[in-house]
């Protein structure tokens, strides 16, 4: 039994970890594009930083921007109930948007 869970854990997590910018860009359309412009010729607001801007700034270090996501921030709403899943697939995406 130990050895099936074990073998269970192994071949599952790597699948469940690997970050998809499709389901990014999705969760970015209902959760953030009420105020950033997540997509060229999406809709937000002119105050906010695009998505496109915030992934060219980021450079090299847009896993930094994780942070930024996940915590409190004081005009943007708190993110805390994302998954670890679903802050790879929007990282995966902003890195997409760098290409
Ligand atoms: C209620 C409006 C609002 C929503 C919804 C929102 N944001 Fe923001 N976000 C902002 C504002 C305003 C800023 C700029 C803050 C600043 O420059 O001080 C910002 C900045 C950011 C930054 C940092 C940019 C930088 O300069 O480093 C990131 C990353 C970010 N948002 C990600 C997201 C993600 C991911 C979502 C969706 C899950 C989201 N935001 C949803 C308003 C929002």
């Amino acid at each position: 039994m130990r050895v099936l869970l074990a073998l269970l854990v192994v071949t599952l997590a790597p699948a469940a970890l690997a970050a998809d910018p499709d389901a990014g860009l999705e969760l970015a359309r209902k959760a953030c594009a009420f105020c950033h412009v997540v997509e060229d010729g999406g809709r937000g607001s002119d105050a906010v930083p695009t998505f496109r801007s915030i992934a060219r700034e980021a450079g090299d270090d847009i896993g930094a921007l994780r942070s930024f996501t996940v915590s409190p921030h004081p005009q943007m709403p708190q993110f805390a109930d994302l998954s670890e899943q679903q802050i790879e697939n929007l990282i995966a995406y902003l890195k997409r948007l760098q290409e």
